[in-house]
Protein backbone atom coordinates (compact mmCIF):
# COMPACT_ATOMS: atom_id res chain seq x y z
CA UNK A 1 0.00 0.00 0.00
CA UNK A 2 1.41 3.17 -0.82
CA UNK A 3 1.56 6.66 0.92
CA UNK A 4 1.56 9.68 -1.26
CA UNK A 5 2.11 13.01 -0.83
CA UNK A 6 0.32 15.90 -2.76
CA UNK A 7 1.96 19.62 -1.96
CA UNK A 8 -0.49 22.03 -3.30
CA UNK A 9 -3.45 19.70 -3.08
CA UNK A 10 -5.65 22.41 -2.16
CA UNK A 11 -5.26 24.66 -5.30
CA UNK A 12 -7.28 24.06 -9.00
CA UNK A 13 -5.09 21.04 -10.60
CA UNK A 14 -3.95 19.63 -7.16
CA UNK A 15 -7.54 19.21 -6.23
CA UNK A 16 -8.43 17.40 -9.16
CA UNK A 17 -5.78 15.09 -8.93
CA UNK A 18 -6.29 14.12 -5.51
CA UNK A 19 -9.63 13.07 -6.49
CA UNK A 20 -8.48 10.65 -8.72
CA UNK A 21 -5.48 9.39 -6.49
CA UNK A 22 -8.32 8.71 -4.16
CA UNK A 23 -10.01 6.21 -6.74
CA UNK A 24 -6.99 4.16 -5.96
CA UNK A 25 -7.70 0.92 -4.00
CA UNK A 26 -3.20 0.66 -3.61
CA UNK A 27 -3.20 3.88 -1.94
CA UNK A 28 -3.40 3.95 1.63
CA UNK A 29 -2.87 7.30 2.70
CA UNK A 30 -3.07 10.65 0.88
CA UNK A 31 -1.43 13.66 2.55
CA UNK A 32 -1.98 17.11 1.48
CA UNK A 33 0.59 20.18 2.22
CA UNK A 34 -1.12 23.58 1.44
CA UNK A 35 -0.69 26.85 3.02
CA UNK A 36 -3.82 28.24 1.21
CA UNK A 37 -2.28 30.83 -0.66
CA UNK A 38 -4.28 30.34 -3.84
CA UNK A 39 -6.07 27.12 -3.04
CA UNK A 40 -8.75 26.73 -1.39
CA UNK A 41 -9.96 23.97 1.60
CA UNK A 42 -13.38 24.02 -0.59
CA UNK A 43 -11.64 22.70 -3.07
CA UNK A 44 -11.44 19.43 -1.39
CA UNK A 45 -15.08 19.83 0.80
CA UNK A 46 -16.88 17.33 -0.85
CA UNK A 47 -14.29 14.40 -0.11
CA UNK A 48 -14.78 12.05 3.06
CA UNK A 49 -12.38 9.92 2.35
CA UNK A 50 -10.59 8.70 5.36
CA UNK A 51 -7.29 8.11 3.83
CA UNK A 52 -7.22 12.04 3.24
CA UNK A 53 -4.84 14.36 5.02
CA UNK A 54 -4.47 17.76 5.26
CA UNK A 55 -1.92 19.76 6.34
CA UNK A 56 -2.30 23.90 6.20
CA UNK A 57 1.78 24.07 6.02
CA UNK A 58 4.38 25.77 3.46
CA UNK A 59 5.68 23.28 1.70
CA UNK A 60 9.58 24.24 2.18
CA UNK A 61 8.91 24.23 6.20
CA UNK A 62 6.66 20.74 6.80
CA UNK A 63 8.11 18.14 8.51
CA UNK A 64 7.04 14.79 9.61
CA UNK A 65 8.74 11.65 10.84
CA UNK A 66 6.56 10.19 7.98
CA UNK A 67 8.06 8.93 5.04
CA UNK A 68 6.27 8.51 1.62
CA UNK A 69 5.96 6.11 -1.61
CA UNK A 70 4.74 9.18 -3.86
CA UNK A 71 5.74 12.41 -3.80
CA UNK A 72 3.54 14.94 -5.79
CA UNK A 73 4.94 18.77 -5.86
CA UNK A 74 2.61 20.64 -7.05
CA UNK A 75 2.72 23.69 -4.77
CA UNK A 76 3.21 27.03 -6.40
CA UNK A 77 1.05 29.38 -8.07
CA UNK A 78 0.43 29.51 -11.69
CA UNK A 79 -1.20 32.51 -12.22
CA UNK A 80 1.08 35.46 -13.60
CA UNK A 81 -0.54 38.00 -11.42
CA UNK A 82 -0.43 36.13 -8.10
CA UNK A 83 3.41 34.71 -8.82
CA UNK A 84 4.57 37.95 -10.25
CA UNK A 85 3.28 39.87 -6.88
CA UNK A 86 5.21 37.60 -4.24
CA UNK A 87 8.66 36.55 -6.47
CA UNK A 88 10.52 35.21 -3.45
CA UNK A 89 7.84 33.16 -2.63
CA UNK A 90 7.19 31.51 -5.83
CA UNK A 91 10.77 30.36 -5.81
CA UNK A 92 11.00 28.90 -2.26
CA UNK A 93 7.55 27.03 -3.06
CA UNK A 94 9.16 25.31 -6.08
CA UNK A 95 12.75 25.31 -5.11
CA UNK A 96 12.88 25.18 -1.40
CA UNK A 97 9.59 22.62 -1.27
CA UNK A 98 11.32 20.35 -3.96
CA UNK A 99 14.61 20.36 -1.86
CA UNK A 100 12.44 20.05 1.59
CA UNK A 101 9.91 17.09 -0.18
CA UNK A 102 13.07 15.10 -1.27
CA UNK A 103 13.96 14.11 2.40
CA UNK A 104 10.44 13.04 2.88
CA UNK A 105 10.73 10.21 -0.33
CA UNK A 106 11.35 6.78 1.12
CA UNK A 107 14.56 5.12 -0.74
CA UNK A 108 13.19 4.16 -4.17
CA UNK A 109 10.52 6.44 -3.86
CA UNK A 110 8.99 8.08 -6.99
CA UNK A 111 9.09 12.02 -7.11
CA UNK A 112 6.66 14.20 -9.63
CA UNK A 113 7.06 17.63 -10.96
CA UNK A 114 4.42 20.17 -12.51
CA UNK A 115 7.21 22.36 -14.38
CA UNK A 116 5.36 24.60 -16.86
CA UNK A 117 5.59 25.80 -20.79
CA UNK A 118 6.65 28.85 -19.54
CA UNK A 119 10.28 27.08 -19.79
CA UNK A 120 10.21 28.00 -23.12
CA UNK A 121 9.84 31.49 -22.22
CA UNK A 122 8.62 33.74 -25.24
CA UNK A 123 9.15 30.75 -28.11
CA UNK A 124 11.21 31.23 -31.25
CA UNK A 125 9.57 27.99 -32.11
CA UNK A 126 6.48 26.08 -33.04
CA UNK A 127 5.37 23.91 -31.76
CA UNK A 128 7.59 23.59 -28.86
CA UNK A 129 9.32 20.33 -28.16
CA UNK A 130 10.61 18.99 -24.99
CA UNK A 131 14.28 19.45 -26.66
CA UNK A 132 13.94 23.37 -27.39
CA UNK A 133 15.49 24.93 -24.45
CA UNK A 134 13.47 28.19 -24.42
CA UNK A 135 13.85 31.79 -25.00
CA UNK A 136 13.28 33.16 -21.35
CA UNK A 137 14.50 36.43 -19.65
CA UNK A 138 16.09 35.00 -16.19
CA UNK A 139 15.71 38.82 -15.28
CA UNK A 140 12.38 39.98 -16.59
CA UNK A 141 8.94 39.93 -14.90
CA UNK A 142 8.12 36.36 -15.02
CA UNK A 143 11.50 34.86 -14.29
CA UNK A 144 11.03 33.98 -10.68
CA UNK A 145 8.35 31.29 -12.05
CA UNK A 146 9.95 30.25 -15.50
CA UNK A 147 13.82 30.18 -13.35
CA UNK A 148 12.42 28.26 -10.16
CA UNK A 149 10.72 25.60 -12.66
CA UNK A 150 13.99 25.23 -14.45
CA UNK A 151 15.30 25.13 -11.60
CA UNK A 152 13.34 22.53 -9.96
CA UNK A 153 13.74 20.42 -13.09
CA UNK A 154 17.26 20.67 -12.41
CA UNK A 155 17.60 19.57 -9.33
CA UNK A 156 15.36 16.50 -10.18
CA UNK A 157 16.98 15.83 -13.44
CA UNK A 158 20.45 15.93 -11.95
CA UNK A 159 19.30 13.73 -9.07
CA UNK A 160 18.46 11.06 -11.29
CA UNK A 161 21.45 11.42 -13.26
CA UNK A 162 23.47 10.82 -9.82
CA UNK A 163 21.61 9.15 -7.91
CA UNK A 164 19.15 7.31 -9.31
CA UNK A 165 15.94 9.00 -8.36
CA UNK A 166 12.69 7.66 -9.74
CA UNK A 167 11.52 11.17 -11.20
CA UNK A 168 8.30 12.43 -14.04
CA UNK A 169 8.35 15.57 -14.82
CA UNK A 170 5.82 17.15 -16.79
CA UNK A 171 5.18 20.77 -18.61
CA UNK A 172 1.99 21.63 -18.35
CA UNK A 173 0.24 24.17 -20.97
CA UNK A 174 -2.72 26.07 -20.56
CA UNK A 175 -5.11 24.47 -18.19
CA UNK A 176 -8.48 26.01 -17.19
CA UNK A 177 -11.84 24.34 -15.69
CA UNK A 178 -13.94 24.05 -12.80
CA UNK A 179 -12.20 25.20 -9.15
CA UNK A 180 -9.83 27.97 -10.64
CA UNK A 181 -10.14 30.91 -8.33
CA UNK A 182 -12.67 33.97 -9.62
CA UNK A 183 -9.78 36.12 -9.30
CA UNK A 184 -7.02 34.05 -10.53
CA UNK A 185 -5.90 36.31 -13.67
CA UNK A 186 -6.08 33.86 -16.09
CA UNK A 187 -7.89 34.25 -19.46
CA UNK A 188 -10.67 31.91 -19.21
CA UNK A 189 -11.66 32.44 -15.55
CA UNK A 190 -10.89 35.95 -15.66
CA UNK A 191 -13.10 35.95 -18.62
CA UNK A 192 -16.39 34.32 -17.13
CA UNK A 193 -16.22 36.17 -14.08
CA UNK A 194 -16.01 39.41 -16.02
CA UNK A 195 -18.86 38.11 -17.85
CA UNK A 196 -21.02 37.16 -14.98
CA UNK A 197 -20.27 40.65 -13.36
CA UNK A 198 -19.24 43.63 -14.98
CA UNK A 199 -20.23 42.24 -18.58
CA UNK A 200 -16.80 43.77 -19.72
CA UNK A 201 -14.19 41.44 -20.65
CA UNK A 202 -10.82 42.98 -20.87
CA UNK A 203 -8.28 41.44 -23.26
CA UNK A 204 -4.80 42.72 -22.82
CA UNK A 205 -3.18 43.62 -26.35
CA UNK A 206 -4.70 42.78 -29.82
CA UNK A 207 -5.58 39.14 -28.00
CA UNK A 208 -3.91 37.83 -31.01
CA UNK A 209 -1.46 35.75 -28.79
CA UNK A 210 -2.04 32.35 -28.94
CA UNK A 211 -2.38 29.79 -25.96
CA UNK A 212 -3.55 25.86 -26.18
CA UNK A 213 -6.47 25.08 -23.77
CA UNK A 214 -6.57 22.18 -21.71
CA UNK A 215 -9.52 21.38 -20.01
CA UNK A 216 -8.70 20.00 -16.47
CA UNK A 217 -10.18 16.45 -16.94
CA UNK A 218 -7.92 15.55 -19.92
CA UNK A 219 -4.86 17.06 -17.89
CA UNK A 220 -5.66 15.26 -14.58
CA UNK A 221 -5.76 11.88 -17.20
CA UNK A 222 -2.58 12.30 -18.67
CA UNK A 223 -0.82 12.79 -15.38
CA UNK A 224 -2.51 10.09 -13.30
CA UNK A 225 -1.42 8.05 -16.46
CA UNK A 226 2.02 9.29 -16.37
CA UNK A 227 2.53 9.69 -12.35
CA UNK A 228 1.22 6.22 -11.51
CA UNK A 229 -0.86 4.31 -13.75
CA UNK A 230 1.00 3.69 -17.51
CA UNK A 231 4.50 1.62 -16.55
CA UNK A 232 6.45 3.72 -18.97
CA UNK A 233 10.57 4.29 -19.02
CA UNK A 234 10.24 8.01 -20.08
CA UNK A 235 10.73 10.16 -16.96
CA UNK A 236 9.90 13.23 -18.53
CA UNK A 237 9.58 16.39 -19.40
CA UNK A 238 7.04 15.50 -20.90
CA UNK A 239 4.59 18.12 -22.70
CA UNK A 240 0.79 18.04 -21.49
CA UNK A 241 -1.64 20.14 -23.08
CA UNK A 242 -3.64 20.90 -25.91
CA UNK A 243 -2.02 21.05 -29.31
CA UNK A 244 -5.34 23.42 -30.39
CA UNK A 245 -3.85 26.74 -31.15
CA UNK A 246 -6.50 29.69 -29.95
CA UNK A 247 -5.86 32.95 -29.93
CA UNK A 248 -7.02 34.93 -26.57
CA UNK A 249 -9.40 36.77 -28.75
CA UNK A 250 -11.54 33.87 -30.04
CA UNK A 251 -11.52 32.40 -26.56
CA UNK A 252 -13.65 36.03 -25.18
CA UNK A 253 -15.20 36.54 -28.12
CA UNK A 254 -16.82 33.02 -27.70
CA UNK A 255 -17.73 33.65 -24.21
CA UNK A 256 -19.41 37.22 -25.31
CA UNK A 257 -21.43 34.76 -27.48
CA UNK A 258 -22.04 32.27 -25.16
CA UNK A 259 -23.37 35.03 -22.86
CA UNK A 260 -25.26 37.41 -25.04
CA UNK A 261 -24.58 41.47 -24.05
CA UNK A 262 -21.02 41.05 -22.58
CA UNK A 263 -18.75 43.12 -24.44
CA UNK A 264 -14.72 43.04 -24.89
CA UNK A 265 -12.78 46.14 -23.94
CA UNK A 266 -8.57 46.40 -25.23
CA UNK A 267 -6.22 47.31 -22.35
CA UNK A 268 -2.09 47.73 -22.58
CA UNK A 269 -0.88 43.90 -23.09
CA UNK A 270 1.19 42.37 -20.04
CA UNK A 271 4.89 42.75 -20.45
CA UNK A 272 6.68 39.96 -21.83
CA UNK A 273 3.49 38.06 -22.31
CA UNK A 274 4.54 35.11 -24.65
CA UNK A 275 2.48 35.69 -28.12
CA UNK A 276 2.69 31.72 -28.88
CA UNK A 277 2.31 28.55 -27.14
CA UNK A 278 1.51 25.38 -28.48
CA UNK A 279 2.97 22.04 -27.04
CA UNK A 280 4.41 19.15 -29.54
CA UNK A 281 3.13 16.35 -28.76
CA UNK A 282 5.44 13.71 -30.74
CA UNK A 283 6.68 12.13 -27.13
CA UNK A 284 3.29 12.48 -25.32
CA UNK A 285 2.09 9.94 -27.91
CA UNK A 286 4.99 7.29 -27.86
CA UNK A 287 4.69 7.81 -24.04
CA UNK A 288 0.68 7.67 -23.50
CA UNK A 289 -0.30 6.42 -26.68
CA UNK A 290 -4.39 7.19 -27.04
CA UNK A 291 -4.19 10.41 -24.69
CA UNK A 292 -5.69 13.36 -26.44
CA UNK A 293 -7.21 16.45 -25.33
CA UNK A 294 -10.20 15.39 -25.94
CA UNK A 295 -12.48 18.30 -24.86
CA UNK A 296 -12.47 21.37 -27.51
CA UNK A 297 -12.53 24.43 -25.63
CA UNK A 298 -15.83 25.72 -26.97
CA UNK A 299 -16.82 22.43 -24.89
CA UNK A 300 -14.82 23.27 -21.39
CA UNK A 301 -15.29 26.71 -21.81
CA UNK A 302 -19.23 25.84 -21.38
CA UNK A 303 -18.73 23.66 -18.67
CA UNK A 304 -16.29 26.14 -16.71
CA UNK A 305 -19.34 28.97 -16.87
CA UNK A 306 -21.79 26.37 -15.64
CA UNK A 307 -19.87 25.38 -12.52
CA UNK A 308 -18.74 29.23 -11.79
CA UNK A 309 -22.59 30.10 -12.19
CA UNK A 310 -23.36 27.38 -9.48
CA UNK A 311 -20.56 28.92 -7.28
CA UNK A 312 -22.04 32.40 -7.25
CA UNK A 313 -25.69 31.04 -6.79
CA UNK A 314 -24.12 29.45 -3.61
CA UNK A 315 -22.43 32.35 -2.52
CA UNK A 316 -25.32 34.67 -3.27
CA UNK A 317 -27.52 32.13 -1.50
CA UNK A 318 -25.55 32.05 1.44
CA UNK A 319 -25.15 35.05 1.95
CA UNK A 320 -29.44 35.80 1.75
CA UNK A 321 -29.46 33.01 4.01
CA UNK A 322 -26.88 35.09 6.99
CA UNK A 323 -29.46 38.53 5.98
CA UNK A 324 -32.29 36.68 6.99
CA UNK A 325 -30.77 35.11 10.09
CA UNK A 326 -29.71 38.63 11.02
CA UNK A 327 -32.73 40.15 10.54
CA UNK A 328 -34.26 36.98 12.81
CA UNK A 329 -32.44 37.41 15.35
N1 LIG B 1 -2.94 25.50 -14.37
C1 LIG B 1 -2.07 25.66 -15.34
O1 LIG B 1 -2.43 26.10 -16.44
C2 LIG B 1 -0.62 25.28 -15.14
C3 LIG B 1 0.26 25.43 -16.20
C4 LIG B 1 1.58 25.11 -16.00
C5 LIG B 1 2.01 24.61 -14.79
N2 LIG B 1 1.14 24.47 -13.78
C6 LIG B 1 1.64 23.99 -12.48
O2 LIG B 1 0.72 23.10 -11.88
C7 LIG B 1 0.72 23.28 -10.46
C8 LIG B 1 -0.69 23.58 -9.98
O3 LIG B 1 -1.19 24.72 -10.66
P1 LIG B 1 -2.66 25.25 -10.38
O4 LIG B 1 -3.17 25.84 -11.63
O5 LIG B 1 -3.45 24.22 -9.69
O6 LIG B 1 -2.34 26.46 -9.38
P2 LIG B 1 -3.10 26.88 -8.05
O7 LIG B 1 -2.58 28.23 -7.74
O8 LIG B 1 -4.56 26.70 -8.19
O9 LIG B 1 -2.58 25.81 -7.00
C9 LIG B 1 -1.35 25.90 -6.35
C10 LIG B 1 -1.53 25.43 -4.93
O10 LIG B 1 -0.27 25.49 -4.27
C11 LIG B 1 -0.45 26.09 -2.98
N3 LIG B 1 0.83 26.69 -2.59
C12 LIG B 1 1.51 27.69 -3.20
N4 LIG B 1 2.66 27.92 -2.56
C13 LIG B 1 2.71 27.05 -1.52
C14 LIG B 1 3.66 26.80 -0.51
N5 LIG B 1 4.79 27.50 -0.39
N6 LIG B 1 3.40 25.83 0.39
C15 LIG B 1 2.24 25.10 0.31
N7 LIG B 1 1.31 25.31 -0.63
C16 LIG B 1 1.55 26.26 -1.55
C17 LIG B 1 -1.57 27.08 -3.19
O11 LIG B 1 -2.22 27.49 -2.01
C18 LIG B 1 -2.49 26.29 -4.12
O12 LIG B 1 -3.39 25.49 -3.41
C19 LIG B 1 1.71 24.38 -10.17
O13 LIG B 1 2.95 23.80 -9.85
C20 LIG B 1 1.81 25.12 -11.48
O14 LIG B 1 3.06 25.75 -11.65
C21 LIG B 1 -0.18 24.81 -13.91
Amino acid sequence: MNRVLVSGGCGFLGSHLVDSLLLRADVERVVVIDNLWTGALANLAHVSDSRLFIEICDVERFATADRFDEVIHMASPASPPWYMREPLRVIRANVEGALNLLNLLRPGGRFCFTSTSEVYGDPLVSPQPESYRGSVDCTGPRSSYDESKRCTEALLFESQRVSGLDIRVVRLFNAYGPRTRADDGRAVSNFISQALTSRMLTVHGDGLQTRSWGYVDDIIEALARFFWRDACEYRGPLNVGNNREVSVLDVATHITKLLPGTRIKFMPPVPQDPTNRRPDLTIMKRVLPGWTADVPYEEGVRRTLDWFRLQMAARESAIRYEEDRRMAV
